[in-house]
């Protein structure tokens, strides 16, 4: 049994900075509302009215509506790729990435973690700065899993163990719509933390029945509505995943957790952001 105190501990550091941050250089999520309104009634977006860390969300909204209302998503097209990539890069993502990764580490400096396993890898950028916290803070001794449904997982493992040879780390090639393969159970050794990022869109609340029971510990980064109302950001995200609200994620968690929590509500309130983007669930 996980003490929830603990974890809770693990995450109010990193959840300070990450309040100070948005506050500081964010201030308000209302602009980029209003930018996606512009973008759906066709209007021109003068990209210097917004603050710098907006603006390569608001290049992607940009790309959404434009792609996906016409010859459709495709991540593998050029154009896509460049401007996911500016995203990636952007402040916004690079706070996020850091963020995971402290409370990651933090938790595991409080709890006994033996296995760490990460869902819908992709790139590996989050997993990559997660092995180098990770031998920095000697956690040689928790072994790392990494997935996604795309077969490339293989090679981002191998990437990440010439870079890291001193952590266990191994992959395995795994569809979250459909339940854990014996290939993954049997690398797991509790108490397992499990966390992904940007994955549950594109697979809807049911992947959480299958994520859920592996972990004792999740962190689920993915933008949950906290009203349950669509807002024209939502409506361009909609057009390449799904809308997802944090009470029905809340309850399809309750099957397998006793405790979770929105750990970023009031840094998004502060903001006036109807989302919250880290959830905590513990069994
Ligand atoms: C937006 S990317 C995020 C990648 C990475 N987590 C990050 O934050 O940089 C979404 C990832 O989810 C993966 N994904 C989408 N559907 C999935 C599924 N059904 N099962 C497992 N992974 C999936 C994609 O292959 C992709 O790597």
């Amino acid at each position: 049994m996980i003490g929830k105190e603990a974890v809770l501990a693990g995450i109010t550091g990193p959840m300070k900075r990450y309040h100070e941050h948005m506050l500081r250089d964010l201030k308000d999520w209302q602009p980029l509302e209003d930018a996606a309104q512009l973008l759906l009634e066709g209007r021109p977006i003068v990209y210097e009215d917004y603050v710098p860390d907006f603006r390569p969300l608001i290049k992607m909204m940009q790309v959404i509506v434009e792609k996906a209302g016409g010859s459709g998503w495709d991540w593998a097209d050029p154009e896509i790729r460049r401007i996911f990539k500016e995203v990636a890069e952007g402040n916004i993502y690079t706070m996020f990435s850091e963020i995971i990764v402290e409370m990651l580490i933090s938790i595991m400096k409080r709890v006994p973690v033996r296995t760490v396993v990460e869902v819908g890898t992709g790139p590996g950028n989050v997993t990559a700065n997660l092995c180098r916290a990770m031998v920095e803070n000697h956690f040689e001794d928790i072994t790392v899993v990494i997935s996604d449904r795309v077969p490339s997982v293989v090679q981002v493992s191998e990437g990440l163990r010439e870079m890291y040879p001193s952590l266990r780390i191994s992959d395995c090639t795994w569809n979250v719509c459909e339940s854990a393969p014996a290939q993954l159970r049997e690398k797991l050794v509790s108490p397992v933390l499990l966390f992904e990022r940007f994955c549950l869109p594109y697979t809807g609340y049911d992947a959480i029945d299958n994520i859920a029971p592996l972990g004792d510990i999740l962190i689920l980064v993915d933008d949950l509505s906290l009203t349950g109302e669509k807002y024209n950001y939502d409506r361009i995200y909609a057009k390449i995943g799904r809308f997802l609200v944090f009470e029905e994620a809340k309850k399809r968690l309750e099957k397998y957790c006793s405790f979770i929590h929105a750990c970023d509500r009031e840094a998004s309130e502060a903001v006036h952001s109807p989302v919250i983007t880290f959830t905590l669930a513990v069994k």
